[in-house]
């Protein structure tokens, strides 16, 4: 069968990334313009700012993806493009540009959703992964307990009522004074300290989650007592977050009478949320992961779930595509 070459673009959030992948799993360049040191100072990414710093990379960054991946423009079969979830004016940079490129070089252009592109992260890393599986969706943006059915068939088990686990781990973050992004510092401070502050219940039944009331629990903890030692409240936030991932993603588990469940989204860096993952592999549960680079936003991602999409006939060449910022996956 002849080789499918996938060039990827990803533009919803505060990465500007193009990749090139080869047959859905193997990537030839990823590159990943991040603008983290561009929105640190305001605590968070500013939409607006966001925007302009696509414009200002795509160009030079699908330039290096090219010259990495040693392909030219005539090399590439389709382009896979991220249209939603994500802030609007991010992801008009994207769309358009990849519009603009598939016109001139007269290529199908796959529209691609930016959480199917997170839980194919995992079949870069895994490369005899394959549905059906259950996968735990856990970024800044998105908590989704997600049936895998096949390549592109998605069933949503369970998704936050409030705020995306990434969310709480950035305001926690952000409220002790960590600074931003708050998920990795969140992370390396919660190894120093211990689980050891009682929080209140705040779990739901069923398979929904809520993160609104642990985050302002802790928050209103740090603000009683300023004095009160942070990597225990670090550690304390990422068992009870983790605990809850854990109880429902195991109720999901054994409805579906599944025992392979990946994890995909920037928050599965987690190395806590990892660790306790894997523990599950004594009770026989296969427990799959993206590498690092790959969990948090980037375009390998984006051209994987591309191209299972492009095999699967769902392309679309009129060039009427537009940004969904609110897009659903299933
Ligand atoms: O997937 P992603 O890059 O963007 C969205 O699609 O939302 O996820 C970004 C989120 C941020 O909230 C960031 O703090 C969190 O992932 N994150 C982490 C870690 N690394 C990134 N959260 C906890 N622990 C980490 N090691
Ligand atoms: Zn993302």
């Amino acid at each position: 069968m002849k080789d499918i070459i996938t060039l990827g673009i990803e533009s919803s959030c505060d990465e500007t990334s193009v990749a090139v992948v080869k047959n859905g799993r193997e990537v030839l360049s990823n590159v990943i313009n991040s603008q983290i040191k561009i929105h640190e100072k305001f605590g968070g990414v500013v939409p607006e700012i966001a925007s302009r710093n696509h414009v200002e990379a795509i160009s030079s960054v699908t330039k290096q993806a090219l010259e990495e991946a040693k392909i030219e423009y005539k090399d590439i079969d389709h382009i896979a493009c991220t249209y939603g979830p994500g802030l609007v004016g991010a992801l008009l940079v994207g769309v358009s540009y990849a519009k603009a490129l598939s016109y001139a070089l007269n290529i199908p252009l796959t529209p691609t959703n930016h959480i199917e592109g997170h839980i194919a992260a995992n079949y870069i890393t895994h490369k005899k992964l394959e549905p059906p599986f259950l996968c735990v969706i856990i970024s800044g943006g998105h908590t989704h307990l997600v049936h895998i059915k096949d390549y592109t068939h998605f069933e949503i088990l369970g998704k936050t009522r409030d705020d995306a686990i990434g969310e709480a781990f950035d305001k926690v973050a952000r409220v002790i004074g960590l600074g931003y992004p708050g998920g990795p510092k969140v992370d390396k401070l919660a190894k120093e300290g211990s689980a050891n502050i009682e929080l209140p219940k705040t779990h739901m039944d069923g398979l929904d989650f809520s993160f609104s009331g642990i985050k302002t629990a802790i928050i209103n903890l740090h603000h009683k007592n300023p004095e009160i030692n942070k990597a225990d409240l670090c550690a304390s936030f990422e068992k009870y977050v983790t605990d809850i991932l854990l109880t429902n993603t195991l109720k999901a588990a054994q409805t579906l009478g599944t025992k392979k469940i990946a994890l995909a989204g920037g928050v599965s860096a987690n190395s806590y949320i990892r660790q306790s993952f894997v523990n599950l592999e004594k009770e026989g549960y296969q427990i799959y992961y993206p590498e690092p680079i790959l969990c948090t936003d980037n375009a390998a991602m984006i051209a994987s779930a591309g191209y299972y999409r492009y095999i699967s006939g769902d392309t679309k060449s009129d060039l009427t595509l537009n940004a969904i910022p609110n897009l659903k996956i299933g």
